[in-house]
């Protein structure tokens, strides 16, 4: 039997995609393997969102390159994001000719297609559209597990935040039809998913754009659904323990949304909200659409609504014309707000972005030293805030073994934070209860409750 390796670099819409690719092989008759060495097609699924995933890429393509020459009908094939930039195919051309198959982000449902073509015709095939089509459905996934999932709900991104890359690899904003998400969600349980991860770009758009050029769920006379409303039908759905979703861009943040909270359901009560930088002036140069206040209000009415949810959040520093006082403004928004958790990163230049060319660029130094001094706040908050969990007993959906020790188990609390504890394999996929021990700054360590409940 032939085998394959799909490797994803970037977001989890990136892992969603390769679930489909996987899933794609699969049809053909490929089988998982560990090793995309000894693979017979390797997939790379690739990330534009910062350069050091574009350099992890070209590394890891670099290396298939001896594989590839040296095992006859073995398939290469690379596609993402990165694909929907010219420079990189220009680059792919010149350095690495010997990759049989590149496909963009909006040509995925090609792929069992171009596949079969390059593999038997023994092409070098190039096959990138620049504009989206309506949103494929119905297309094949090989799910990484089975207890819990990702569920797309629209793509790509009409914001336009000027450091970003994203609008011009994903395309314009496409929201699936809700009966199509609610009945992919409800098969998902039929299956026994207990918790699924709610994906899109800006989730706080949904149903906003529901049409491509008229190709897709124009002429509706569908009573428009928005994010809330999804979420509340979501929540209907028996068998599905958990509901999570990113990303909520905070200018779309409805008060539906915020109502929700109040009795959030099975929606997990916590947030992602990035709000990228605490300064005023900058978000207006990030072309964010809010300001310091009006996401420090967002986070108020979160917690009036819902006292104890938790909230994450990404960070950038060094964008162009960040002076210190913008940067402090960031630090001094990170103390009021106390993040549960926060993904910080150095700004890094997307050629194509009207950031990229001003000429005001933070030089490296400094961007390095305000990152440091922003994690170390980040992490000194997380770590205060991981007291409150001490001896309490909470539910955690066992994943799987432990990252940092195979030995133990691992899993999430309703509120994101990552739970190790010892115990049978036999938990893996059960929602169980877990007395946190000893809490720590980014994971906690538990013990299962001698009594459980039956699930
Ligand atoms: N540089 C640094 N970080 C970026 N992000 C997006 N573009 C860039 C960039 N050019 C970050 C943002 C976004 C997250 C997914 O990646 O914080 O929310
Ligand atoms: Fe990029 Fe902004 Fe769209 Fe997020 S909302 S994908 S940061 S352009």
């Amino acid at each position: 039997m032939k085998t394959y390796h799909v490797i994803t670099f970037g977001c989890q819409m990136n892992e969603r995609d390769s679930e489909t690719i996987a899933g794609m092989l699969e049809e053909q008759g490929y089988s998982y393997t560990e090793d995309p060495k000894s693979a017979d097609a390797v997939v790379l699924n690739t990330c534009s969102v910062r350069e050091n995933a574009d350099k992890r890429f070209f590394g890891v393509l670099g290396q298939l390159k001896n594989p590839h020459e040296n095992r006859e009908g073995m398939m290469v094939c690379v596609c993402g994001c990165m694909m929907q930039q010219q420079h990189i195919i220009d680059t792919l051309k010149a350095k690495y000719p010997w990759v049989d198959l590149v496909f963009g982000t909006h040509n995925i449902s090609e792929f069992p297609v171009l596949f079969k073509n390059a593999s038997r015709e023994k092409a070098h095939i190039i096959d990138v559209l620049s504009e989206a089509g309506p949103i494929a459905e119905g297309l094949p996934a090989a799910r990484a597990y089975g207890f819990k999932a990702f569920v797309s709900i629209m793509q790509g991104c009409n914001n336009f935040c000027s450091y970003c890359i994203v609008p011009y690899t994903r395309g314009r904003e496409r929201s699936r039809r809700p009966e199509a998400v609610i009945e992919e969600v409800k098969e998902l349980a039929k299956n026994g998913c207990k918790e699924i991860m709610v994906l899109g770009q800006n989730v706080n758009s949904y149903g906003r754009a529901r049409s491509v050029a008229g190709t897709y769920c124009a002429a509706t006379d569908e009573p428009h659904l928005d994010f809330a409303g999804l979420l509340k039908e979501l929540n209907k759905i028996e068998g599905i323990e958990r509901i999570r979703f990113m990303t909520s861009h905070p200018k779309d943040i409805s008060d539906g949304l915020i109502e929700l909270f109040k009795d959030p359901g099975h929606v997990c009560r916590q947030i992602h909200l990035p709000v990228q930088s605490g300064s005023s002036r900058v978000l207006k140069e990030m072309n964010r659409v809010y300001t310091r206040e009006q996401y420090l209000d967002i986070v108020r009415r979160l917690r009036q609504a819902c006292p104890d949810i938790a909230i994450s959040t990404d960070i950038i520093v060094g964008f162009p014309g960040e002076t210190e006082e913008d940067f402090e403004q960031t630090l001094s928004l990170v103390e009021e707000v106390r993040y549960d958790s926060a993904f910080t990163f150095i700004y890094s230049v997307r050629q194509g972005t009207p950031a990229a060319a001003r000429e005001d660029q933070v030089p490296e130094e400094i961007k390095h030293a305000r990152f440091g001094r922003l994690i170390e706040a980040i992490h000194r908050i997380q770590e205060e805030k991981a007291e409150k969990y001490r001896d309490a007993v909470l539910p955690v959906l066992i994943e799987g073994p432990s990252k940092t020790d195979p030995d133990m188990l691992t899993g999430h609390t309703e509120s994101g934070r990552v739970v190790d504890l010892p115990g049978d394999p036999s938990l893996i996929g059960r929602m169980v209860k877990v007395r946190i021990t000893k809490p720590q700054t980014f994971s906690l360590y538990g013990a299962l409750c001698e009594e459980q409940e039956d699930r």
